[in-house]
Formats: C-alpha cells, sequence, structure tokens
C-alpha cells in the first residue's frame, strides 16, 4: 500500500480526503504473473442441461504483481473481478491461461502439488458473517490454517493463534469466542489474522471493507497497510468502491466486461485517466470538499453493461463510449503500454502528452471524420453540474456514471472527465451532449 493512503482510525476510507503524494519503493521481483487468463462458464438449461451459452466472465488478462506491492483491481458489479480473484486463488480452474506464482505455473500444478504452496496465498472474503462457519470458535477458525497444512508453530497452535488476534487488535481472551459475539469489523479482523496464520507471500481480499459500516473501513484499511509493512505482504486488493482502491493501492488495473482496460500506477492513474471507462469511474470520485465538488462536470454514461454471455466486438466498450469511431467496433484495442508504466486498450486514448506538453489527446487510430460518426450509438456521455453530494463512491455507482470534473484530481487535468467539444481536441473526439 502506499503511505499517503493511510487513512485516520475513526475515518470513512471513502470521505477520508485526498491521498498525498506516495513515495514510490522500488518495486520488488513479479510474484505473479498472469497472461491469457480466460474464464467462460457455460449457462445450461433446460431437463437436459444442454447449453444454452456462456458467461465470458474473464476474457483475456495480462498483468504482473510485484512483490511487496498493492495492485488494486477495480470495475462495476458484474466485470469479473471475483472471478479474477478466484482464479489467482486457484479457487476456480481458468478456461485459458497461465497463472505464475514465483515463477511455477499453478494451473500446471495438481491439487497434491498445489497444496504445500497453497500456504504463500491466502484468500480475504468480502463478508466477514458468511465466511466464517458459526458452529467454530475464534481459535478454531484462526486455527485452522495450522492443522490444514500440519504445521506446528513453536509454542503451539493456541498460542500462535492468540498472538495472531492480537495482531490484528483483538483480544487473546477472544480464543474461546464464536463469530457470532464479534461486529462485522472485528469478524473481518478474524478473517484477516485466519489469512495471515502461515505469513503467507500473497494476500488476495476480494471487498474486504465493502461489508462493513463505513466508520470502520479505514481501520480496517489501515489494519492491512500496517501487516502489509509489518511482513512484507503482497496485495491484490479487488473491490468496485474507487475510493478503498485509491487508499489502498500502488497501482490499479480497470476491468470491463471481462477485460483489463487500463492498468497504471495509481497516481498517473487518478490524475491522468486514460481509458474513457476509467474517466467516467474517476470523475465519479467524491471530492470531500464542498466547493471543489460544485464545479465538477459529470458523465453520465448511457445504458447497461452489455451482457457477459454476448459482449460487444473488437471494444467493448463501444456501445457506452462518446468517442467510439467506426474502427472501434471492428478492431479490438490492444493494451498497450502508451507512457511509462502506464497501459491503456483505447483506439482514442484521453489526457496523453503533447510534445508542447499541453496535453492534448494523441489518437492511435485515424478517426472518422467528426460528422460521419454518430455519438456513440446510445453511448450517450453526459456532462452536468452538480451541486448534490455524490452518493456514489463506487464503480457501481458509474454503471449510470454520475461522473464530475472538478478542479481537483483527477479532473484538475485539462482532459479529464470533461469530454472535449468537437473543435477542441485535434481528433475531433466524439463530443458528449452537454446536459440541459
Ligand atoms: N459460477 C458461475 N456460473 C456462471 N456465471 C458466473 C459464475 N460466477 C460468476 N459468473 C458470472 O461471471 C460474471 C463475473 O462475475 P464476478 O463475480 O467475477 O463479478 P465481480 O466483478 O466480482 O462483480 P461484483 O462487484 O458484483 O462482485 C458475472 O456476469 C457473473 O454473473
Ligand atoms: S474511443 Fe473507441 S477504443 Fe477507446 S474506449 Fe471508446 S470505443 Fe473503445
Ligand atoms: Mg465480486
Amino acid at each position: 500500500m502506499t503511505e499517503g493512503a493511510r487513512a485516520g482510525d475513526d475515518v470513512n476510507v471513502a470521505q477520508a480526503g485526498e491521498p498525498e503524494a506516495a513515495s514510490r519503493r522500488e518495486p520488488g521481483d513479479v510474484l505473479v504473473r498472469v497472461r491469457g487468463l480466460r474464464k467462460h462458464f457455460p449457462i445450461r438449461s433446460g431437463m437436459t442441461r444442454r447449453r444454452a451459452g456462456t458467461v465470458k466472465a474473464v476474457d483475456g488478462l495480462d498483468f504482473d504483481i510485484r512483490e511487496g506491492e498493492t495492485l488494486g483491481l477495480v470495475g462495476e458489479s458484474g466485470c469479473g473481478k471475483s472471478t479474477t480473484g478466484r482464479m489467482v486463488m486457484r479457487l476456480l480452474e481458468p478456461s485459458e491461461g497461465t497463472i505464475e506464482f514465483g515463477g511455477r505455473d499453478l494451473t500446471r500444478l495438481s491439487r497434491g502439488q498445489l497444496r504445500p504452496l497453497r500456504r504463500d496465498f491466502q484468500m480475504i472474503f468480502q463478508d466477514p458473517q458468511s465466511s466464517l462457519n458459526p458452529r467454530h470458535t475464534v481459535g478454531t477458525i484462526v486455527g485452522l490454517p495450522f492443522r490444514l497444512q500440519k504445521v506446528t508453530p513453536e509454542g503451539g497452535v493456541k498460542k500462535a493463534v492468540q498472538e495472531l488476534l492480537e495482531l490484528v487488535g483483538l483480544s487473546p481472551e477472544h480464543y474461546n469466542r464464536y463469530p457470532h459475539e464479534f461486529s462485522g469489523g472485528q469478524r473481518q479482523r478474524i478473517g484477516i489474522a485466519r489469512a495471515l496464520a502461515l505469513r503467507p507471500k500473497l494476500v488476495v481480499a476480494d471487498e474486504p471493507v465493502s461489508a462493513l459500516d463505513v466508520s470502520i473501513q479505514a481501520q480496517v484499511v489501515n489494519l492491512l497497510d500496517d501487516l502489509q509493512s509489518e511482513f512484507g505482504l503482497t496485495y491484490l486488493i479487488i473491490a468496485h468502491d474507487l475510493s478503498v482502491v485509491r487508499h489502498t493501492s500502488d497501482r490499479v488495473a480497470v476491468m470491463y466486461l471481462g477485460k483489463i482496460v487500463e492498468i497504471a500506477d495509481r497516481e498517473d492513474l487518478y490524475s491522468s485517466p486514460k481509458h474513457p471507462y476509467t474517466v467516467a469511474l474517476m470523475s465519479a470520485v467524491p471530492v470531500p470538499d464542498p466547493a471543489r465538488r460544485e464545479s465538477r462536470d459529470r458523465i453520465l454514461l448511457k445504458g447497461d453493461v452489455p451482457s457477459p454471455m454476448d459482449p460487444p466486438p473488437a471494444c467493448r466498450f463501444h456501445t457506452r463510449c462518446w468517442k467510439a469511431q467506426d474502427i472501434c467496433k471492428t478492431q479490438e484495442p490492444p493494451l498497450a503500454e502508451l507512457t511509462t508504466r502506464h497501459q491503456v486498450a483505447c483506439h482514442f486514448p484521453e489526457n496523453m502528452p503533447t510534445e508542447d506538453g499541453a496535453g492534448e489527446a494523441v489518437l492511435l487510430a485515424k478517426p472518422a471524420p467528426a460528422d460521419a460518426v454518430a455519438a456513440g450509438e446510445g453511448a450517450e456521455a453526459v456532462a452536468e453540474t452538480s451541486a448534490e453530494a455524490p452518493a456514489e463512491t463506487s464503480a457501481d455507482g458509474a454503471a449510470e456514471p454520475v461522473a464530475e470534473s472538478s478542479t481537483d484530481s483527477p479532473a484538475e487535468t485539462p482532459a479529464a472527465a470533461s469530454p472535449k467539444a468537437p473543435d477542441e481536441a485535434p481528433g475531433k473526439d466524439t463530443p458528449p451532449t452537454p446536459a440541459p
């Protein structure tokens, strides 16, 4: 996690203010290397259970996670985040692709071969209530990894469990209590203690705070941060809440309909989002300062997310993108490194630096004349000014994105969250329809 990510203990993560510039750690070696990862779920129907279709939940992901870093994975509900996390944990078999962990391809290992490696990667689940067996005591729950892996810690399992409880801010006396005797935040601490029992290298946290009361989200985020510093953990943090990702991640990957559309260092992504979908998501992030909030333009993406059973061809975002042109419907943009450590899958990215540093868009594909292109054919972006405090703190909230541009990041940058007028950009980006 980032140093600047630390929020006050009693502060909602979403309202913890702008993170300070993070001190960049030198990235370590690659711990996790994912290539061509796919998960297609067959859908069956009828008495004969014949195959009625395929959900392309994850459809070709490439990304690395380096030792000691936190990669945030963000996107709207149903875009494939949890499926990705579960495949990285090998709780779900990939349809295609490789997942290397410390140089070994996990997808080629049998269950037996995988078992001893499992202690190196552990998962924290979204719902601490359902992920803890209500019939087991805390001692049994947190001690389970030792028993499963047949590990006898020095001093015995009980002592080790009690130390873990203290580590996550619980009392050793909680050892004999049951999950229902704890609050949501405490239950998540129990889940964290269990995940850390065997001192894993990688922790996949799927929506680790979204089930928690906002008042304790920051406490859990800070705990994860402290534990990372203490044990040199590597995190994959999955969240639909952009504020959580912003406060926890060194790098952020943005997913849309089973694909990564943008991946970059956190500051770079938030100050200069390049994929139009990221721009829309970022502009929905709430700003604590009401004065700045009022000056933001908001982008409304029209329409629902298409079905992962029948995703749009080429660029999957083209049905909702205000910049879509013909090429977007016929040629899939590759996830390419457009600036240093910043990969984007878009033919017409935003916020590209120019030679004079003006920050105008640099087009990767030759656009059609502006008047020959329909405005995204149903993918209408609407800029509006709203004095309302945005309720949305999440990618879900931006499914009907209510995105704002503001004087702070990311809309501070010229093009962020403010789609250009036709004569403004050299590429004649298809403009959004201004709100009345
Ligand atoms: N076992 C399954 N069988 C069929 N479809 C599935 C299965 N698991 C997930 N899916 C589908 O795969 C897609 C991705 O699901 P996933 O749970 O990974 O999304 P997500 O990004 O984690 O969403 P959320 O933010 O709501 O948790 C969804 O369309 C979901 O309905
Ligand atoms: S400009 Fe084209 S390639 Fe880029 S996100 Fe929009 S539709 Fe996709
Ligand atoms: Mg999920």
